[in-house]
């Protein structure tokens, strides 16, 4: 697992700024594509809790499941701070019924691809459907493997609060087409005025092409693709996904 989840607080602040856009999308998801009111949302790998917290603070009931108890315990930490019940919990996403349903979830920036073979995926979706309400979406963000066209392999984020300055790059070192593995490169440094730290480290990803998503979600007949996106997280510019598709955003909805 990424050492950079041991750190969320740095890795919040890396994602402050696209935090925002995310949330405002997603509420524009709920409003334009669940089939019932969406009180109650869910995140599977929820990590830091940065888009829970905001969503819970503007009223919604948020619970959400990561692996990494140092995401956990800050995700938590943050929601009790605000007045929030603190409802992460450490668990693993592959397989599990929320007690409750929820009317809506999400799992953006490619938490999807840690889940490392088909049948993880597959497992994860039924969970998926059991822990949603009839007409509840599932969100997912993704970055597929483009057969055509220019595939984008160095990403680049950076955050600043006051004198602690984050950067971060991750890049591709290697695809294995075969085993659908992509292995990522990941690069942090942290600067505070009394502190510096480098976190240098690897991730593996599941790949999917765009028609290996498309093969993968027929499988799973409760969920009817009510939308497809891009990184943009514009509403009202919805995009289609084809070959060519390296960022690409689903919203799921539960027939
Ligand atoms: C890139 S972060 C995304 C966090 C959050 N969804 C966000 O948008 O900021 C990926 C997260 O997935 C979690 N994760 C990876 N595999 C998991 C699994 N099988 N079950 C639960 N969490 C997992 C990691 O611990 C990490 O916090």
């Amino acid at each position: 697992m990424a050492a950079l989840f041991d750190h969320p607080a740095y890795y919040d602040l890396l994602l402050r700024t696209a935090s925002g856009e995310e949330c405002q999308f997603l509420k524009g998801c709920f409003e334009r594509y669940a089939g019932r009111p969406v009180r109650r949302v869910f995140e599977p790998a929820c990590g830091s809790g940065r888009l829970l917290i905001r969503l819970g603070l503007s009223g919604f009931e948020v619970s959400g499941f990561d692996l990494n108890r140092h995401a956990v315990q800050y995700c938590n930490a943050r929601l009790t701070r605000y007045g929030l019940p603190p409802s992460a919990v450490v668990r693993d996403i592959e397989d599990f019924r929320l007690s409750r349903r929820a009317d809506a979830a999400f799992n953006l920036i490619s938490s999807f691809q840690y889940l490392p073979t088909e049948r993880s995926a597959l497992r994860h979706l039924q969970s998926m459907v059991a822990s949603l309400a009839r007409g509840g979406l599932y969100i997912i963000g993704l970055q597929l493997l483009p057969l055509r066209g220019r595939r984008i392999a160095l990403e680049k984020w950076a955050g600043r609060r006051g004198p602690l300055s984050v950067t971060a790059r991750i890049w591709t070192k290697r695809i294995e087409r075969r085993s659908r593995r992509e292995l990522c490169g990941l690069s942090v440094n942290v600067v505070t005025p009394r502190r510096r730290l480098t976190i240098t480290e690897d991730m593996i990803l599941r790949t999917y092409t765009a028609h290996q998503m498309r093969r993968l979600l027929r499988k799973v007949s409760q969920f009817e693709v009510a939308a497809t996106y891009d990184f943009r997280y514009d509403l009202a510019h919805p995009a289609s996904i084809d070959a060519r598709t390296q960022d690409a955003v689903y919203v799921l909805r539960r027939r």
